[in-house]
């Protein structure tokens, strides 16, 4: 059972817009976080929720979509996330969390996806523009943001075709190591993301 939801954790970014994210769930979601991990036990992850559609337009503008996608500019308007939670540092207690941050949005999204939404993480955020939306005092870092709502896209996986190492020099100016690891949509707008093997991952 485990094994589906993280199978149906998959990275969201076109939703239905009109569906609204309960309050209550972003707050069950900050709770899933609460009760995980934390380096230190020091706790220094906060939160902003965010449900309303002023705000989730102004949030919008601060982020970017789907880099492997150069086409496609992020959702259209009707299909952009009817919520965000933006993670924040309280730098008054640390500014080392280690992967508090990873740890923290993978239980926000599991507990999402079992209520039947979704969402994916953005770290390419435009921090500085968002800060000042958002008005947020110098003590406060932003990690990272949480795009959320109701899925209208399907997301398989497939296999990382091998096949020699991809010298594509398109990543960050880097050659691709080890296969094509590109996440990519089919005609019928299916997004398909390559994921390396089991015998890959594991050494020895
Ligand atoms: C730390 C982190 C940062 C990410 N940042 C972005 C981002 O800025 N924009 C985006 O569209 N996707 C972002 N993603 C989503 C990844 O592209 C996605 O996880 C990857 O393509 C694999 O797809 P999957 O999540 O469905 O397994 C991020 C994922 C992680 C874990």
């Amino acid at each position: 059972m485990l094994k589906d939801l993280i199978l149906k954790n998959r990275s969201y970014r076109r939703f239905d817009q009109s569906v609204i994210v309960p309050m209550s769930l972003l707050r069950e979601m900050v709770e899933a976080a609460r009760l995980s991990g934390s380096a230190r036990n020091m706790q220094p992850l906060r939160y902003m929720l965010f449900n309303n559609a002023s705000d989730c337009e102004k949030i919008f503008h601060t982020l970017a979509w789907a880099g492997y996608l150069k086409e496609w500019p992020g959702p259209a308007e009707g299909e952009r996330p009817s919520a965000y939670i933006v993670q924040l540092g309280d730098l008054d207690l640390t500014d080392d969390w280690w992967c508090d941050d990873g740890i923290a949005a993978q239980s926000m999204l599991l507990t999402a996806v079992e209520q039947g939404f979704g969402g994916c993480i953005i770290g390419s955020v435009q921090r500085e523009k968002l800060r000042s939306l958002l008005n947020l005092d110098d003590r406060y870092k932003i990690i990272q943001v949480l795009a959320l709502g109701k899925p209208v896209e399907k997301v398989v996986i497939d296999e990382v075709k091998r096949g020699g190492d991809m010298k594509g020099g398109d990543m960050r100016g880097g050659d691709m190591k080890g296969g094509d690891i590109r996440y990519w949509r089919d005609e019928n707008g299916v997004h398909h993301v390559p994921k390396r093997s089991l015998d890959e991952l594991i050494i020895g």
